[in-house]
């Protein structure tokens, strides 16, 4: 039996496509992954035929454009009602997409936001579009998977039923799963080798065969940075260094930890309890972003603030703080700001517990950062 939500609902996702050609989502959603996640009811596309709602002897849904001009527009009433069908399920508030060149590059960001919806509705244009006036009326969001001019909506909206189903719970196996991939902090994945240790007089590199996972670790950053470099410079400069940081013991290490790692992969952490790390001077750059967990009811060192020698560069900063009250969070947070940092967001971490995760927090922090 499936995992029910906190709702009532069974876990998973809910899609449902509103399409001229049901066939093309449907057949392509039978096969490999997604069409393992459908037949155990962890994905469940729904496809909704567009023509169904013509009021058409001919089942027409097009139309010439007003004000004249090549090709065919699709008309608002069967488009509305097909939306509307979908809308009488329930009272909920779904988001609609309508999959247009006109969109929002759709992108990791993005496919991660959208995973976080129980439903989702997508819309498929034809011929040279939908009248405007009903996108006007029901759609949410407009989301593009690229720029260039594809015949229909369908491919767009297999391609965002894929990206976005990979962060539904249970999709993915454990061999598949990754908690960090290409593109979700902003840096290409390194390259891959599997089987033989030499092709064709190919080696694979030795660091692999070393069983060393620091070594390894430390690798894979590098070939990411190049890569990243290399074929995606634009990608590189929105890529942040992570740094956690926490004052206040297991209290606050712990969260800071779990933040970096939903953050980035290949963070790095900063333990200022420790007093040759508060005395040490250090600068962090621009393209560095600092998480930081702070105690604010563990005592300060006898010097003041524990901050006091680390300096930004307009660098990026989410604080969270334990305990202590909203006034000294904000102290803190003015504080630094004046040694340079850059305040993306200050939560009171137990606050933060109750309205969601760590991951919708890496996702909130990852947004405003770009
Ligand atoms: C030929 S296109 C229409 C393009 C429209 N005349 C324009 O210039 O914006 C037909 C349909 O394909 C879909 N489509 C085309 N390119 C797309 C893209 N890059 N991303 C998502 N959907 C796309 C849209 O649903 C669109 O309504």
């Amino acid at each position: 039996m499936s995992e029910q939500r906190e709702s009532g609902r069974p876990a998973g996702m809910d899609f449902y496509v509103l399409t001229l050609f049901p066939d093309m989502i449907r057949q392509a959603l039978e096969v490999s992954i997604l069409g393992r996640a459908s037949r155990k009811g962890l994905i469940r596309v729904q496809t909704v035929n567009i023509r169904d709602f013509s009021e058409d002897r001919h089942m027409r849904v097009d139309d010439y454009p007003y004000g004249g001009g090549a090709g065919m527009v699709m008309e608002a009433e069967p488009v509305c009602r097909a939306i509307e069908s979908v809308e009488q399920r329930s009272q909920k508030r779904r988001r609609v997409i309508y999959l247009t060149p006109q969109g929002r590059v759709l992108n990791q960001t993005i496919v991660e936001e959208l995973a976080k919806e129980e439903e989702l509705v997508l819309l498929c244009g034809h011929y040279e579009g939908i009248d405007e006036r009903v996108l006007e009326e029901k759609v949410t969001d407009y989301i593009s998977i690229g720029d260039y001019v594809l015949t229909g909506g369908e491919l767009g909206a297999l391609v965002l039923i894929d990206a976005v189903s990979r962060f539904v719970p249970g999709v993915l196996s454990n061999e598949e799963s990754a908690q960090f991939e290409s593109l979700q902090d902003n840096l290409l994945e390194y390259p891959h080798y599997t089987r033989p240790e030499v092709w064709r007089g190919k080696a694979v590199p030795e660091v692999l065969l070393s069983g060393d996972h620091r070594k390894i670790e430390a690798w894979r950053h590098e070939k990411s940075l190049e890569r990243t470099g290399e074929r995606r410079p634009d990608l590189l400069e929105k890529s942040f260094r992570t740094v956690g940081c926490w004052y206040g013991g297991e209290r606050a290490r712990s969260p800071a930890e779990e933040l970096t790692r939903w953050v980035s992969r290949y963070g790095s952490l900063m333990d200022y309890d420790r007093r040759k790390l508060q005395k040490q001077c250090r600068v962090m750059e621009k393209q560095e972003l600092l998480l930081l967990a702070v105690d604010l009811e563990a005592e300060w060192p006898k010097e003041g603030n524990p901050f006091r020698n680390l300096r930004g560069r307009e660098t990026p900063l989410a604080l969270l703080t334990l305990r202590g009250s909203r006034d000294s969070r904000e102290k803190l947070g003015r504080f630094l700001t004046e040694q340079g940092f850059r305040l993306l967001l200050s939560r009171d971490l137990t606050e933060q517990q109750k309205a969601g995760g760590m991951d919708l927090l890496a996702l909130e922090i990852r947004k405003k950062i770009l």
